[in-house]
């Protein structure tokens, strides 16, 4: 995309039924990152974040708890899902609530305009429902209960009880926009992304929609219908339309002409409400649908989608307290292919935080300025000639720029990270093979031998002043000659190590998105934001373009970017 280019992106809000898991951080370090990488490319960008306050869910929880819903949600979010951002180190911009005023008052005008353009009508609603996925479920995913719920229809997802609802609800016409979703999904095949979620949206849709029931009347916890106030709007509409309430729908034009449309990012069980109804929704009203919506897998725990409510919940403090908030967001992009369920398991982390961050990149970063003080007294070196190895080093930091910002551009963060991971892998490959170790060796031995026969000359000299002058030109020689080796190694040297150095300073650039905590003591450990400014500054798009870090730039010591981490949970 170019550079300028508004990129407004959204996680799904979510429940503060409870507190969080990894599952919800997944979600939002992934967003969060692609956010970054935006942002940093210098894209006009939005991260909006929050919580999805109303419904069933909330008013049993709230109860069972003894308090009020809206007690009961201003202590988990200010308990729980704020501090989330700060744990896994989120940059978002916004953060939605959908009890705020400027979210109710703007869901009301957004149903109003529905109603009035006779897209809304009233009926008789009998169905199951599943209070956990505040959704009454399609005959897909009802089956039967084992154990404690024999005999009863329970939810494929939750595996609890479906309940009976038999109320007058009113309904958006859903079914009417069965054609023009399809032509969606035909004219724009990114539209729902990766293409197996695509597709199976596609059959979903070409089988028929029914309308859907968008209003409740039998509690109140939730937005009143503007025309009908003894009912509450439907949770997952009300929550719909958090995306564009925050950003201006209905109060701020101007800034929703600026943000909107949207990508949105959403595990795989909340597909449809996005891709299907969402869409629906905005066309009836007549604002654009969103730019995109990209599907991701689930977090499997021993085999099974991680929830708190079979207990398989883990927090991502559990994570964070160990192995810091770099790691977690490492670990969760990289290994999981971005669209697919992954397994957690805290060995594969444990492994990779080993081997990738602390041996791989880590070492890397710590060798390079150790190397630096030591040859060059911490002084960023002049490069000299570069030697075919060296610029092979920097044809791969271009081609991983590249490589990197398209994966980003097709939400491939697990592939932005490997194709970055070929610079790690080259600099390592590179550092062993240029033996720099080797170079000061012989340098210094060279200095030696010179220092030796300069010795020699003048003692000589001493001996038969203005003697035997054929000696004195032949050690000359040979002093001489020393010299220009001394030169070549330290001019060798010095190219290698920029060379390292300056690799390090594209991968603090490409990597902050990722690890934006490592890759800050990294920068400030170069030097580099004497003379290039701060690390967010930095285009990325441009973090290949070989020489930026300036000669002269005082280096300083670096603490290893990730410590052994002795104990595990
Ligand atoms: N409130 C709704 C979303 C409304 S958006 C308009 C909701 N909330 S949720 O808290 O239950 O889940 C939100 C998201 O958390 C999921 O879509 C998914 O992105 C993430 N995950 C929850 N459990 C997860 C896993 N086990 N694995 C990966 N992501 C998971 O649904």
């Amino acid at each position: 995309m170019p550079a300028g280019d508004s990129f407004y992106i959204t996680t799904p809000i979510y429940y503060p039924s409870d507190v969080p898991h990894i599952g919800h951080g997944y979600t939002s370090v992934a967003v969060d990152t692609l956010a970054r990488w935006h942002r940093q490319a210098g894209d006009d960008t939005w991260m909006l974040t929050g919580t999805d306050e109303h419904g069933q869910k909330m008013l049993r929880a709230a109860a069972a708890n003894g308090v009020t819903p809206q007690q009961w949600v201003d202590k988990l979010v200010s308990e729980s899902w704020f501090p989330l951002l700060e744990t896994l180190d989120v940059a978002n911009d916004d953060f939605i609530r959908t009890t705020q005023e400027r979210h109710e008052k703007n869901v009301q005008v957004f149903f109003q305009r529905l109603y009035d353009a006779g897209y809304i009508y009233a009926g008789e609603y009998e169905a199951l429902y599943c209070v956990g996925c505040e959704e009454f479920k399609p005959e897909s995913e009802i089956v039967d209960g084992t154990g404690p719920f024999e005999g009863l229809k329970v939810c494929a997802i939750h595996s609890k009880p479906l309940e009976l609802l038999q109320e007058k609800n009113y309904f958006f016409k859903l079914s009417e926009f069965q054609d023009r979703l399809l032509e969606l999904y035909k004219n724009e095949p990114d539209f729902v992304r990766p293409h197996s979620a695509r597709n199976e949206v596609v059959s979903f849709v070409s089988q028929g929609l029914k309308d859907l029931s968008i209003s409740r009347s039998t509690f109140d916890w939730g937005i009143p219908l503007p025309w009908d106030e003894s009912h509450v709007i439907y949770v997952w509409v009300d929550a719909l339309l958090n995306y564009a309430t925050a950003v201006g729908y209905g109060s701020d034009e101007e800034t929703f002409a600026r943000r909107w449309p949207a990508y949105h990012v959403v595990g795989k069980d909340i597909l449809r409400f996005h891709a299907v109804i969402w869409p629906a929704l905005l066309m009836a009203a007549g604002v654009d649908v969103p730019k995109g919506v990209f599907a991701h897998g689930w977090l499997l725990v021993g085999g099974e989608k991680m929830s708190k409510s079979k207990l398989t919940g883990i927090a991502p403090t559990e994570i964070t307290d160990v192995f810091g908030s770099d790691a977690y967001r490492f670990y969760f992009l990289s290994a999981i292919a971005f669209g697919q369920d992954g397994s957690f398991s805290w060995e594969d982390l444990s492994a990779r935080y080993q081997a990738e961050l602390a041996n791989g990149f880590g070492n890397l970063a710590s060798r390079t300025i150790a190397m630096t003080s030591k040859y060059f007294d911490g002084v960023v070196p002049d490069p000299h000639v570069y030697d075919e190895a060296d610029v092979e080093i920097q044809r791969i930091v271009e081609r991983a720029v590249s490589g990197a910002d398209a994966a980003i551009e097709a939400f491939r963060i697990d592939e932005a990270i490997r194709e970055i991971w070929t610079i790690v892998d080259a600099l390592n490959g590179y550092i062993t093979a240029m033996a720099p170790w080797a170079l000061e060796k012989n340098r210094v031995a060279a200095e030696n031998e010179s220092a030796e026969a300069a010795a020699t000359v003048q003692s000589v000299g001493d001996a038969i002043a203005g003697g035997d002058v054929e000696v004195n030109a032949e050690l000359r020689a040979a002093i001489f000659e020393l010299q220009v080796a001394v030169e070549h190694q330290q001019a060798r040297l010095a190219t290698v190590i920029y060379t390292c150095l300056e690799g390090l300073r594209a991968l603090a650039v490409l990597l902050s998105p990722v690890i934006p905590q490592a890759t800050r003591k990294l920068w400030v450990a170069l030097g580099a934001e004497q003379t290039l400014g701060s690390l967010a500054a930095q285009p990325i798009r441009e973090a290949g373009a070989w020489g930026k870090l300036a000669p002269g730039t005082k280096v300083t010591s670096l603490t290893p970017l990730f410590p052994r981490v002795e104990s595990q949970p």
